[in-house]
Formats: structure tokens, C-alpha cells, sequence
């Protein structure tokens, strides 16, 4: 079996959305390995996102991180990696497919940063290093 890490951020969380969230990560079969409420420090955005360092929405995206608690979920199935990224939809909440997380939840806020309530891993080298990050 495979893991991966889950993150609802800090927009998901705030608009009361981790509930449904996990509801369709649990409907679809994952399961829940571990789970915890973090507030991440600058440093470990820093390590999580060291691949997004001097794009234009680096520095929004990590004010956006920290700016309240995220949900941290260690995720385990067949394929969970290719099949949250699947469930949580394209990067851009306005044009990712009705159906998804980010399609049916998400929206454009107008902001620097888009608020896309969740993260996944992207591949199992990304997992393995996001989750030493969250979970140690
Ligand atoms: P994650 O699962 O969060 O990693 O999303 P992703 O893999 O779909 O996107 P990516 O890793 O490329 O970017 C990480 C995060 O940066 C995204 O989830 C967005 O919050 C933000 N982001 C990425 N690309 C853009 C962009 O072009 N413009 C803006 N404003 N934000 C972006
Ligand atoms: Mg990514």
C-alpha cells in the first residue's frame, strides 16, 4: 500500500470544510492513518514549498499558509497519491472539474494567492519527504 500527505488548508479549515472533506476522502475508501491540527512555523512552509521558492505567488501563498490552522492527514491506499490529486482536482479552483474538491467547493477570492482548500502530494518521492515534514 501507499501514502500519501493530505492537507486541508487554512481556507478549508476556516470555512468549516474539513468535515465534508474528510467525508469524501473516506467515502472514496483511503484511510485515515493519522490526523492533527497544526499551525505551521515560517520553517516548515519553507521546506514544504522549497520547490515553488521565487515564483511570483511564493511569498502570498506561505502568508496564506500560516495565516490559520491546517489539517495534516497521513493518507494510506492503492494509488492514494494519483487518487486524492484525482479527487482534489486542477490547482485553479474556478476551472477544476464539478465533482472535485476544489471544483465543487472552490472559488476565486480575488486573491494573490489561490485558496484551493487542499493539498496532495505529488509523487512518492513528494510524499515521503512532505510527510517526514508534518508527521517527523
Ligand atoms: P498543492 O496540492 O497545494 O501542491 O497544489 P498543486 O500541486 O495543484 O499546485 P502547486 O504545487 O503547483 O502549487 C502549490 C500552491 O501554490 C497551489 O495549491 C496554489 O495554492 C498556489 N499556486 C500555484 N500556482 C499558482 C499560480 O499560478 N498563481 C497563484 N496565485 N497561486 C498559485
Ligand atoms: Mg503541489
Amino acid at each position: 500500500t501507499e501514502e500519501t500527505l493530505v492537507l486541508v488548508k487554512p481556507d478549508g479549515v476556516a470555512r468549516g470544510l474539513t468535515g465534508a472533506i474528510l467525508a469524501r476522502i473516506e467515502a472514496k475508501g483511503y484511510a485515515l492513518v493519522d490526523l492533527r491540527l497544526v499551525e505551521p512555523d515560517r520553517e516548515r512552509l519553507e521546506r514544504h514549498y522549497a520547490e515553488h521558492e521565487g515564483k511570483p505567488f511564493y511569498e502570498p501563498l506561505l502568508e496564506f499558509m500560516m495565516s490559520g490552522p491546517s489539517v495534516a492527514i497521513r493518507l494510506a491506499g492503492n494509488r492514494v497519491i494519483e487518487g486524492f490529486r484525482s479527487l482534489a482536482g486542477t490547482t485553479d479552483p474556478t476551472t477544476a472539474a464539478p465533482g472535485t474538491i476544489r471544483g465543487d467547493l472552490g472559488r476565486d477570492w480575488g486573491l494573490k494567492v489561490q485558496q484551493n482548500l487542499v493539498h496532495g502530494s505529488d509523487s512518492t518521492e513528494s510524499a515521503a519527504r512532505e510527510l517526514e515534514i508534518w508527521f517527523g
